[in-house]
């Protein structure tokens, strides 16, 4: 996720400006820089790390009292000092920083084009200081033309926005990404999260989806975006330390980016349908198509490989990426996936890399734009979740899931296994599924807590579902190994009368995923199997299922397709591995022997 800031006032703002984007650097960032106002604008800005970038352009060295910050995390354009923010309209008229997608960038671009404006970026935000020029240059008041520019994006956006002949306002609005104002004493601030100007205000004011804010050093207008209605909201008084306010409040970064799902979701659905296009179409020329990952990423592919079989009538072989070079055989005509959310996974370039040597494809699906896979890759597709800080990957399974099932449907689509209008129905109920998670979200982390608490000392948990359910539940288990350290060992329930059986006595803890779908009642002939030696069994179902009468502890979750059962079922899981990890009194940001990229082999 980008980050924002903004200053207006009697302070020289580049040095404060520099200073607010350090505070935001936890939230990951590959380029930064800063714009202020005098009778022009005056920018500098690069790739890299603030403090390096600092050492080479000295960006605290710019004229003016006013001006906006920003560090960048790619979503369209590698991190590069073109696509860095701040940007500048072609006329010099108005200067930007963005945080959000805009999805129809290359239309108004394209228009743009037509009426004589210029690109230097690859970004989408681009757009936007362009289009806002546009119509300043129709004689639109500033407020009247960031409205109507702002009225034709579609995407999200957090913005902040100075305009040359005004040098007495800052402009800020927003639309799904994350924005405050900071009142001052004749000083103005905006900011994405209150750790960047905590040493400066407390008195905060949170905008909400579709406020216009004006902001002048000694006065403050909102407006809502649609009906122009100007509100009046009191400023909150923050009471957090600078480490709370890093977190949004939440002890943790893991539990912040269990909430913080729905977004990347939304964020990864509504993005680069091109990308899809393209990867559909490639997987429907290979003869044979494989997908490398590890961990989380890998138990993502098994979500995707049961998405594409079931929808799309397609084999896909998943390989865990340190495997590949021993098991499987590419060549000409073989397309080659790697899900990696950083990018640098050692196992998975390698796999990669003997893939290519082999004559195969490579298409990759990552969650950092410009990362080493990338360079590796025909196909590059991106997943949306903003940067991962815990070590534990959370929202960027849910991304990378969101993306496969979108894949899996566009495949189908493609190969005629479903309707147009099928697809576009899928595509629908999709699209509501950040809305079902944060439901989720809310109704189970009490219950969660509760089952915390009973598991918290156990030795052993074992984890068993079905079909699409047995990804969901390995992941589960992974979630539970990392951060609780008490051994979680998922597996098919069809698999328990092979062996493990021999481990359930009484009292041990298993929790049986039932997600809907063909396999619920072999699944609940499953749940009898380890109950009649003496289990004490955990069931995760939807409202429907007449679950209750066969498991101990029942966490109920909304009715859903079996196909989009992960992105629901997953959640409690995480909850239960955060909650028992914190009543364990271990940290579970930083679970031992762990690092977020494995850059060895
Ligand atoms: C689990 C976890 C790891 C990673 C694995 C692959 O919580 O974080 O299992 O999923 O190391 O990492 P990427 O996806 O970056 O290739």
């Amino acid at each position: 996720m980008c980050g924002i800031v903004g200053y207006i006032g009697s302070r020289p703002a580049a040095p404060l400006l520099l200073d607010a984007l350090k505070r935001l650097e936890y939230r990951g960032y590959d380029s930064a820089g800063i714009v202020t106002l005098t009778d022009k604008f005056n920018v500098k800005k690069d790739s890299g790390k603030i403090a390096e970038i600092d050492s080479r352009l000295d960006l605290a060295d710019l004229p003016g009292t006013c001006g906006l910050g920003h560090t960048r995390w790619a979503t369209h354009g590698k991190p590069s000092q073109r696509n860095a923010h701040p940007h500048v309209d072609s006329f010099g008229r108005v200067a930007v920083v963005h945080n959000g997608i805009i999805e129809n960038y290359l239309e108004i671009k394209q228009e743009l084009k037509k009426r004589g404006f210029t690109f230097r970026s690859d970004t989408d935000t681009e757009v936007i200081p362009n289009l806002i020029s546009f119509y300043l240059s129709r004689k639109l008041s500033p407020e009247q033309a960031v409205r109507r520019a702002l009225s034709q994006l579609e995407g999200s956006f957090a913005l902040g926005i100075l305009i040359r002949d005004n040098p007495d306002k800052l402009i800020a609005a927003r639309k799904e990404s994350p924005l405050i104002v900071g009142l001052g004493k004749n000083e103005m601030f905006i900011a994405s999260d209150i750790p960047a100007i905590l040493p400066y205000t407390k008195r905060v004011i949170v905008m909400h989806d579709e406020d216009l804010a004006v902001l002048f050093s000694r006065a403050l207008i909102i407006r809502n975006l649609k009906s122009w209605r100007r509100t009046v909201r009191k400023p909150t008084l923050v009471k957090w330390t600078l480490e709370m306010a890093e977190k949004g409040g939440y002890p943790h970064f893991t539990i912040k980016e269990i909430y913080e799902q729905p977004a990347a979701i939304r964020e990864t659905l509504r993005s680069s349908p091109a990308e899809i296009s393209r990867l559909a179409a490639l997987l429907l020329r290979s003869k044979r198509f494989y997908m490398v990952a590890c961990g989380t990423s890998y138990h993502a592919a098994l979500v995707g490989k049961y998405a594409l079989a079931k929808l799309a009538d397609y084999q896909s072989e998943v390989v865990i990426s340190s495997e590949f070079q021993e098991s499987c055989r590419a060549s000409a005509g073989t397309t080659v996936l790697a899900i990696t959310q950083s990018g640098e996974t050692a196992d998975t370039l390698k796999a990669v890399r003997v893939a290519k040597a082999s004559g195969a494809k490579i298409a990759c699906l990552t969650n950092v734009i410009g990362s080493s896979i990338t360079r590796e890759s025909d196909v590059v597709c991106h997943t949306h979740a903003g940067p991962e800080i815990s070590v534990v990957a959370t929202k960027t399974f849910a991304a990378q899931v969101a993306f496969l099932l979108r894949l899996a449907i566009e495949t189908a689509r493609c190969k005629r296994t479903i309707t147009s209008s099928q697809a576009r129905q899928l595509m629908v109920e999709l699209q509501e599924l950040p809305k079902v998670v944060e439901r989720v979200l809310r109704s189970t982390e009490r219950p969660v807590r509760e089952l915390a608490q009973k598991l918290k000392d156990v030795e052993h948990i074992y984890l068993i579902s079905r079909g699409i359910g047995y990804p969901t539940v390995l992941e589960g288990a992974l979630k539970l190994k990392e951060i609780t350290y008490i051994h979680s060992e998922a597996l098919p329930a069809g698999e328990l009368k092979h062996g493990t059986l021999a481990l359930i006595e009484p009292g041990t803890a298993v929790i049986a995923l039932i997600p809907p779908g063909d396999a619920r009642s072999r699944m609940i002939g499953n749940v009898e199997e380890v109950k009649a030696r003496g289990a004490w069994v955990i069931g995760l179902t939807d409202a429907d299922a007449d679950v209750g009468a066969h498991v101990d502890w029942l966490i109920t979750l909304p009715r859903t397709r079996e196909l989009f059962s992960p992105l629901l079922y997953i959640t409690p899981l995480q909850l239960l591995a955060y909650h028992t990890t914190v009543l364990r009194g271990q940290d579970p940001d930083r679970p031992r022997s762990l690092a977020k990229s494995v850059t060895v082999e």
